[in-house]
């Protein structure tokens, strides 16, 4: 098959590494890729969000099968696209792709579905917004209703900082359009875990879970990032608590949009809040994980296109996938001031050295190659470190000792991914 994977991050470059290694993918294009990717496939100067261009892009290589990575394509339509072109495509329809694209939608859902998540209201108009605050009280959430690529909540302790949400979203207009409609919920406390599965319409495949650290500092400090480190599995999401997720929240999402007349099809990402009496939602994503993709392809031991292919031919049922027992972990490395502004252009020294044993993988989020095939840091998250070991001890240690084979003065990460687990594993 001849396989074009849209994306350029570290999620991309793990799925890349994945299919390039199927017996059933011949030829492996993506677009636009980073110079990671480029080992693995065919990168072609296309934008992942340029729906026209890929569309001719896949008509040209003659493609087989189109595997969407980021939300943004997916949330405007890109797999209905290729699907009226002819093309199959792994991803949601636009319709479903909804439950990542509108905040409110996704909550309407679950409230019509009865979903365990947080209380909460839709608002269009900023001053509704504020009076529903003061009555509500601190802590309380604030959640712009779009894509807001991870800016769009607030969670706040004030009532100042919930107004100050409400005024930037609706009167500022901090996030366009994503922001002229607010949803506003009530603060869950409790640990944070991930859980992915692989729908196709009907069916649900539980996949594996994991837990991302998203500030920028040690000890979850600092502002917001895409993600600075992840593993899998996460120990709070034990085998019981897993079924519950699958019966109380994936499985009746699955049979909701079905009964919307939006068939979900894709990998669905629930980001949990667990608390010791139940397992609620905060939020869908409905793609993989960045970085959580690159733990859950360490451990997959099965070849992943064909349950890809399953997913979008609604054949799931009849499906599993194996993985390895081991933890995987992953540190990413980004360019010194994101999730600021910061530098591109430093080169990157070391990546042979760090990855020389098959339990240490480098992958690429924000590189390009230069003009002597020098690595260059091209990105805010740049790389992302990831180590696979019969325990999340040694898989942390395992990718600290290649992250500092790594030369990139230009570069920090992390130094305690992996601490809620080891905290709760001993060690
Ligand atoms: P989201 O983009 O919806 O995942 O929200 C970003 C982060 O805000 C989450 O990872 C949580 O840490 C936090 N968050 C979102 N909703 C809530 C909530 N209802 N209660 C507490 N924290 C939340
Ligand atoms: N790592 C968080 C995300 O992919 O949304």
């Amino acid at each position: 098959m001849r396989i074009l994977v849209v994306g350029s991050g570290g999620r991309e470059h793990a799925l890349c590494w994945t299919i390039a290694a199927s017996p059933l993918c011949e030829e492996l294009y993506c677009a636009p890729g980073n110079a990671g990717i480029a080992q693995d496939a065919v990168c072609v100067p296309v934008g992942a969000e340029d729906l026209d261009g890929l569309i001719a892009l896949a008509r040209d290589k003659r493609i087989d099968y189109v595997v969407v990575g980021p939300e943004g394509p997916l949330v405007a339509g890109l797999v209905d696209r290729l699907a009226e072109a002819g093309i199959k495509a792994f991803g949601p329809s636009a319709a479903a792709a909804a439950l990542e694209g509108s905040k409110g939608f996704m909550k309407d859902l679950c409230a019509k579905y009865g979903i365990p998540t947080a209380g909460y209201r839709r608002f269009t108009e900023a001053a509704a917004a504020k009076a529903y605050l003061r009555a509500q009280g601190v802590p309380i959430v604030v959640k712009a209703d779009g894509l807001a690529a991870g800016k769009g909540v607030t969670v706040a302790t004030t009532l100042a900082e919930a107004e100050a949400a409400v005024e930037a979203a609706m009167e500022g207009d901090a996030f366009g359009a994503a922001g002229s409609e607010l949803v506003i919920e009530e603060f869950l406390e409790g640990e944070e875990a991930s859980f992915f599965a692989l729908v196709d319409g009907e069916t649900a495949l539980p996949l594996a879970t994991a837990q991302d650290h998203k500030r920028v500092g040690d000890g979850d400090t600092g502002p917001n990032t895409g993600g600075m480190g992840a593993y899998s599995p996460a120990p709070v999401l034990t085998e019981a608590r897993c079924q519950e997720v699958m019966e109380r929240i994936i499985l009746p999402t699955v049979r909701g949009m079905k009964a919307e007349g939006r068939p979900y099809k894709g990998v669905l990402y629930a980001g949990l809040m667990v608390t010791p009496a139940e397992v609620k939602l905060l939020e869908y994503n409905v793609r993989f994980g960045d970085p959580e993709c690159q733990v859950l392809m360490m451990r997959l031991m099965s070849d992943l296109l064909p349950a890809l292919i399953a997913t979008t031919d609604g054949v799931l049922s009849s499906f599993d996938l194996r993985w390895y027992d081991e933890a995987a972990l992953v540190v990413v490395m980004a360019a010194k001031g994101y999730p600021g502004a910061y530098e591109k252009g430093s080169a990157i020294r070391g990546l042979g050295d760090a990855a020389q044993n098959d339990d240490v993988m480098v992958f690429h989020a924000g590189t390009k190659a230069g003009l002597e095939n020098e690595i260059l840091a091209n990105g805010g998250r740049v790389l992302g470190v990831t180590a696979i070991a019969p325990a999340i001890a040694e898989a942390q240690a395992r990718a600290y000792r290649a992250v500092d084979r790594i030369d990139w003065p230009e570069g920090f990460c992390r130094r305690d991914i992996g601490w809620r687990a080891l905290g709760k594993t001993g060690g």
